[in-house]
């Protein structure tokens, strides 16, 4: 159903060197066909629909899923517990980009049509719900705990993407402090309860809050840099649409306004906040119980969060 070729060319982008890239294609493989497996297994009879779910599914880069399944391993849970959170964190994500691209109007996600253009709204929106709900029935397995840390982020998610209607079209009234607000909602939220599942399926309950700090400063580190490409980034590596920042908040055009300086200097200055939350998070990766391999592949990644162009 999906070919390791998108998250190949993906990978390909950031210049890794080349183990490190023979470990992630290794991972994505591992994701995609796990996937591919379980999605056949969905009972669906509504030939759309599957088509619906699956339209944009293996397509992306599976950053959420890669970190889960490297520290997940790293840690010491099984192969099976670390692949089940990795791809239902992925199917989690997919459904909240489903949803949010019929939110913001989108018309083009991860290189194709968006769900909703090429399926129509119904079924993008049921699409949607299959992927919330499906990784709910996957993850019950591992314990109501881990379904409720999930749980909590879906709904701050929820709460950070109805904020931020609030301001669509009003950007000059955010500032910096309401849109980290919103940041940490949208998008940080979700990294944090993925590293805190992590601890929960590694047995690893005295790591619950650091992996979940860990897990913050990646997201908003990532949606700091999401910001950026947003406006010096390629839409067709990105296969979505950029410069949507005039209708909507974003980082470099908060600080604009809050600093009062010119979109250089935004830039430059969104750049070290996006170096700041990385270094921290290098940081609290060197003080994880990791293989000397394990850290060197996590520390390689999260540097990769501030200066990748996909
Ligand atoms: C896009 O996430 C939405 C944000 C939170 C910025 P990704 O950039 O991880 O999207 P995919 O999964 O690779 O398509
Ligand atoms: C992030 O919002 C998406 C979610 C958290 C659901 P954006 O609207 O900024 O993300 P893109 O740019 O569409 O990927
Ligand atoms: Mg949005
Ligand atoms: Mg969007």
């Amino acid at each position: 159903m999906y070919s390791l070729e998108a998250v190949m060319t993906l990978i390909d982008k950031e210049g890794f060197p080349e183990d490190v890239k023979n470990v992630l294609v290794d991972i994505a493989g591992k994701l995609l066909s796990k996937m591919n497996i379980l999605i056949r297994d969905l009972n669906i009879e509504d030939k759309y629909l599957k088509e619906a779910i699956t339209h944009i599914l293996g397509r992306g880069k599976f950053i959420r899923g890669i970190f889960s399944y490297i520290v997940s391993s790293a840690l010491g849970a099984s192969e099976d517990d670390a692949v089940i959170l990795a791809v239902s964190s992925e199917f989690y994500h997919t459904a909240s980009l489903i949803h949010d691209d019929i939110i913001d109007k989108a018309d083009v996600r991860r290189g194709v049509e968006t769900v909703h253009k090429k399926f129509g709204l119904e079924r993008a929106i049921i699409a949607g719900d299959v992927l919330v709900i499906y990784p709910n029935y996957l993850l019950a397995r591992l314990g109501g705990e881990v379904i409720k840390t999930l749980a909590e982020a879906g709904l701050k998610l929820c709460d950070g993407e109805a904020q931020e209607l609030l301001y669509t079209n009003d950007t000059e009234n955010v500032d910096l402090q309401t849109y980290n607000k919103i940041v940490y909602k949208k998008t940080a939220s979700f990294f944090e309860h993925i590293m805190k599942a992590v601890a929960l399926i590694s047995n690893k309950r005295e790591l619950y809050d650091v992996l979940g700090r860990l897990g913050k400063y990646l997201g908003i580190a990532f949606q700091y840099r999401d910001d950026m490409l947003d406006i010096i980034g390629d839409s067709q590596l990105m296969g979505k649409p950029t410069g949507s920042d005039v209708n909507k908040p974003n980082l470099v055009t908060v600080l604009m306004i809050q600093y009062k300086i010119n979109l250089n200097e935004a830039l430059e200055k969104a750049y070290s906040l996006v170096a700041w939350y990385v270094d921290n998070a290098l940081k609290i990766i060197e003080s994880l119980p990791f293989s000397r391999r394990d850290s060197q592949l996590l520390t390689i990644l999260t540097k990769s969060l501030s200066k990748r162009v996909v």
